[in-house]
């Protein structure tokens, strides 16, 4: 049967180089269309879509980014998007206008996700995000993403840029109840992107993260940004209020303490007061973030809790103590924050090995 296709092959092959583009090509386009059916193919813009046949693409209410089955097919982009239910892993949830740009209208875009049997978290990777600012309060009044569980603590709502930010969601080992993720976003003049990738995780498995951990970083040394976190837009500060969560990194073996620096000298402003770096009890005024036993050496008991404009005195914090977490926590206002031009923050960890 293989003998006998690879015969057909090679003949349509000299057939068609002998007597030209006639006939035979929609036998080639056939067998180029079965061999790659159903494939992965990059289309336009680097984009990833299915190889399926132009009308099966159309069927499916896709549409065609480019060329593949060496031209006999459509790369078919099928949208996840507004209104969708799925159950399947790795979907990828877009606005309706995807790839062009976003929602221009005030709109309510909300998708399902039912989760398989044996899956305990999501992880949902922002490949591509950007909503309307929050105001002045730090508040998503204009667009708001917002993760409805029916189990667990609630997710703080996000606007504006966030690509490249991940979250945990914990599903609970009984719960079957689906997960709902909506953006609603309100008037026009704001350019609104998303692309929003949903993995299960099942139960179990080393891809967890530790419950309670919105974030989770598996490396011994990475980035770790506050939502919305950049420059001033329009004279208002990006700073999100009403945050309180959890970042969590994995412990490395043979690691025992972690270092946490700005990225920069001055990536890091959260919470008053308005020069220097503040711990402790000084830290109760306003928004702060917590590293447990954190000092400048590592090598003193030091504070859990960190606010103003440096990360204490040399925007280095160390702590020995496990696990190692980063907690986040800011109130419903931001009006002092936007008076001294406070960023957020954008620090980077490094576990240190431990010394015998
Ligand atoms: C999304 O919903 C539309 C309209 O109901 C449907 O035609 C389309 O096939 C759905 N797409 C996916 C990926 O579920
Ligand atoms: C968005 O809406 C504004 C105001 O109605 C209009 O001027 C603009 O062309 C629209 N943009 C897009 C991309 O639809
Ligand atoms: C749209 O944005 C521009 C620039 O930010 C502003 O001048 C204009 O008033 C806005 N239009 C509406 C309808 O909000
Ligand atoms: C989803 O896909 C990822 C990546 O391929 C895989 O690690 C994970 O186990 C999958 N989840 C389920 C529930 O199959
Ligand atoms: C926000 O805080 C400022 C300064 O503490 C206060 O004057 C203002 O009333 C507060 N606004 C709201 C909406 O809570």
């Amino acid at each position: 049967m293989e003998i006998r296709l690879v015969i057909a092959v090679c003949f349509l092959t000299f057939f068609t180089l002998t007597k030209g583009q006639f006939q035979a090509p929609s036998f080639a386009g056939i067998l180029n269309l079965v061999r790659y059916q159903n494939s992965d193919c990059i289309g336009s813009n680097g984009l990833e879509g299915t190889c399926l046949s132009a009308a099966e693409c159309s069927n499916r209410k896709g549409s065609s980014i480019g060329n593949c089955a060496n031209g006999f097919g459509a790369c078919c982009l099928e949208k996840f998007t507004c209104g969708n239910i799925t159950s399947k892993n790795e979907t990828v949830f877009v606005h309706r206008n995807y790839p062009l740009d976003g929602e221009n209208d005030t709109d309510t875009c909300q998708v399902t996700i039912e989760k398989l049997t044996g899956v305990c978290q999501l992880r949902l990777d922002f490949l591509e995000f950007s909503l309307g600012q929050p105001d002045k309060n730090g508040q998503c009044t204009t667009d708001s993403f917002m993760v409805r569980t029916t189990i667990g603590e609630k997710l703080p709502v996000l606007c504006g840029e966030n690509s490249g930010q991940h979250l945990y969601v914990d599903l609970g080992r009984g719960s079957v109840n689906p997960v709902v993720l909506s953006v609603v976003s309100n008037g026009n003049n704001v350019t609104r992107r998303w692309k929003i990738k949903i993995s299960m995780i099942k139960c179990n498995s080393l891809d967890m993260a530790p419950p309670g951990c919105l974030q989770y970083h598996r490396k011994s040394n990475d980035l770790v940004r506050s939502f919305n976190w950049g420059p001033k837009i329009n004279g208002q500060v990006r700073y999100l209020s009403n945050l309180r969560y959890t970042v969590c990194t994995r412990v490395e073996e043979n690691f025992c303490a972690i270092k946490w620096e700005t990225e920069t000298p001055n990536s890091f402003s959260w919470g008053l007061p308005p020069t220097g770096g503040s711990k402790g009890s000084d830290c109760n005024n306003d928004d702060f973030i917590c590293i447990s036993q954190g000092s400048s050496n590592g090598l003193t008991v030091g504070e859990d809790r960190f606010c103003g404009v440096k990360l204490i005195d040399n925007n280095v914090i160390i702590t020995k103590a496990r696990p190692f977490l980063l907690l986040v926590k800011s109130d419903a206002n931001t009006t002092m924050n936007n008076k001294y031009s406070q960023n957020g923050f954008s620090l980077r960890y490094t576990q240190l090995p431990c010394v015998i």
